[in-house]
């Protein structure tokens, strides 16, 4: 590959990576299953731990099941709004419901909803080595396996980006309704539901927000 090439590429990733933003407004094209395999075959080549593939992905595109997420969703912050009133925290619950509702729910709208699992971190060093010897606990082991499947979501809404769709990472719906989603998309209990991905055409290009400068968030050691 020449040199300009090389500059082409990068300049076009950068494109990319700069330009994809958090969208949650769509249009009312489908997104086809042949998109959503391609977005896969992105989202596997991300790399994880000894090459140990910690993700499952579930795609939704029945819109009926959206909504039905999206309405368990509702029924547990007005539930923890609920008892935060109880608690004497109303200015809190209010805020729960006005400012956090839409935004764990942001995903109504979309075609597809992405549900991004991480599987058991298995492999030969923590079969023969790491467990025989207590290297870490069992918590440890499970956050391994979030990392990797964080690497493949962000392979997956890069791509999709760069396909003309658009996404939407949100752990709202996970941190509210996790149990409820396990038991309406009848996830195993042995697999975490890491994140949700809102899928779709954008109907929207919300601007760039601000970012840490780069002084700010970078030590070198040299
Ligand atoms: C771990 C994580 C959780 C997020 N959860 C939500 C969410 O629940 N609802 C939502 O609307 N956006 C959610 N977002 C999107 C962020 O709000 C968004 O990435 C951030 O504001 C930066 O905007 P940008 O993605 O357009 O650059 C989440 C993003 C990440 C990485």
């Amino acid at each position: 590959m020449t040199q300009t090439d090389t500059l082409t590429q990068y300049n076009d990733f950068k494109t990319i990576a700069l330009d994809r933003r958090s969208v949650r407004k769509f249009t009312e094209q489908a997104v086809t299953v042949e998109d959503i395999r391609e977005l896969i075959d992105c989202a596997r080549y991300a790399p994880s731990d000894t090459n140990s593939q910690t993700w499952e992905f579930i795609a939704v595109m029945n819109r009926d099941k959206i909504k039905e997420i999206e309405q368990l969703t509702w029924d547990q912050l007005h539930k923890r709004a609920a008892e935060a009133e109880t608690r004497g925290l109303a200015r809190e619950a209010k805020l729960l419901v006005k400012s956090f509702g839409p935004y764990a729910t942001a995903f109504s709208n979309a075609p597809v909803l992405i549900v991004c699992l991480a599987t058991p971190y298995q492999s030969k060093f923590r079969e023969r080595i790491f467990d025989p010897i207590a290297l870490v606990d069992d918590a440890v082991w499970a956050e391994e396996g979030i990392k990797s499947s964080c690497l493949a979501a962000q392979n997956l809404m890069l791509a999709a980006h760069a396909r003309g769709l658009a996404t939407c990472p949100m752990t709202g719906p996970v941190l509210l309704a996790q149990e409820q989603m396990r038991e309406v998309l009848d996830i195993p209990s042995d697999r975490q539901i890491n994140m949700v991905i809102a899928l779709g055409h954008p109907s929207e290009r919300p601007a760039r927000l601000s970012r840490k400068e780069i002084d700010d968030i970078l030590r070198i050691v040299e």
